[in-house]
């Protein structure tokens, strides 16, 4: 049986590692990828890991011709997963027919390859996200989809459902939604990592940055919620556990454990960690002082969200390994090894044109 799988956005945060989860479990890999918002310099990272090099098709998932042809040229993938989408928040808030015609497109493109070439096995890159402001956590999977609070998070809701009734009519392939918490840190050898554009909207770049004196300060976004500290809580998960998770995914549907053609799954480590925290772990964990102020409320912020991991868990075997201290010390290492990357290797490929 072919043991080749294709990883839409794998040059990105979350598909490069997962490349080297799977390539560490057997798996030949395949990337697409064309590099909008991520830099090809990764993979190289991936093969210094690895010892493997990995092939990209720099293809732009929008355009079916050439989607289709990389299918053509390679009709006995065990398995798809698809990363590839736009993930800023406020970025979609600004432009939102470019998330809706990005993130939406490229999924259709895809899933009608997957159907044309009869591909037995699909894992999608969801997000809690799809919660909306839950009215009881920690959330399972059978917690309902609230309003999404942004097009991005309205992205992965739809998402979601094209997958669910593409999986009802289509019987020959195996759907497994996964949908993710907060995911941070970087490989322990910090040649992988997470490389935001512009200025970083996530928290853990934003810590680092700071530290290392990129962003003068960290604005704390609010500390009058309804919470223990005030600040919003989050579950963070490390990247490594998230990107293991992909693989058990697989390994999952390849092994016919599955009771349903579409199934959702949590991944996120179940404990809530509150903004401030995530601050004072990173300063114990580095011995460094943070810039830090509080500020206003993001607006469309969620309060407190973190998962419930017990169908990953018991169903995928899922185990995370690492807590916020391996998260903040990987993500530091990784902020001061960026520092002395070549730029072509650290830049998204529109930076360079
Ligand atoms: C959001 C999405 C999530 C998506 C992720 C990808 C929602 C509800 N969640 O996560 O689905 O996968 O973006 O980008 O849409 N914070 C600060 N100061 C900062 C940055 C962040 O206080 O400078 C706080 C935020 O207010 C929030 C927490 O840190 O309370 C986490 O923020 P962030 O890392 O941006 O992730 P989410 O908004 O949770």
């Amino acid at each position: 049986m072919s043991k080749t799988v294709l990883v839409t956005g794998g040059t990105g945060y979350i598909g490069s590692h997962t490349i080297v989860d799977l390539v560490e479990n057997g798996y030949d890999v395949l990337s697409v990828d064309n590099n909008s918002r991520s830099s090809i310099g990764m993979l190289e990272g991936v093969e210094k890991i690895t010892g493997k090099k990995i092939k990209n098709y720099k293809v732009d998932l929008c355009n079916f011709d050439e989607t289709r042809a990389i299918f053509e040229e390679n009709a006995s993938l065990v398995g798809v997963i698809h990363f590839a989408a736009f993930k800023a928040v406020g970025e979609s808030v600004e432009k939102p027919l470019l998330y809706f015609q990005n993130n939406m497109q490229s999924l259709m493109n895809v899933l009608q390859c997957i159907e044309e070439f009869g591909i037995p096995n699909f894992v999608f890159s969801s997000s809690c996200t799809v919660y909306g402001n839950p009215d009881q956590i920690p959330v399972t999977e059978e917690t309902p989809r609230k309003q999404a609070e942004s097009p991005y998070g309205l992205t992965k809701q739809m998402g979601e459902q094209i997958i669910e009734a593409f999986a009802a009519s289509n019987k020959k392939t195996n759907s497994i939604l996964l949908r993710y918490f907060n995911p941070a840190g970087a490989h322990d050898s910090a040649l992988i990592g997470e490389l935001p554009i512009d200025r970083p909207q996530n928290l853990t770049p934003v810590i680092t940055q700071t530290a290392i004196g990129k962003i003068p300060q960290l604005t704390v976004f609010g500390n009058d919620y309804p919470t223990r500290d005030g600040s919003c809580i989050r579950d963070m998960i490390h990247v490594c556990d998230l990107a293991h998770a992909h693989t058990l995914a697989l390994n999952y549907l390849i092994e016919e454990k599955n009771n349903f053609n579409c199934e959702i799954f949590n991944i996120g480590s179940g404990d809530g960690i509150t903004v401030l925290e995530s601050i004072k772990a990173f300063e114990e964990t580095t011995g460094m002082k943070l810039n830090y102020t509080i500020g206003g409320r993001r607006p469309g912020d969620v309060i407190a969200i973190y998962a419930n991991n017990d169908k990953a868990r018991s169903a995928l075997g899922w185990v995370p390994k690492y807590g916020i201290k391996e998260i903040m010390s990987s993500a530091w290492k990784w902020e001061q090894y960026i520092k002395h990357l070549p730029q072509h290797l650290s830049l998204p490929s529109k930076r360079l044109n």
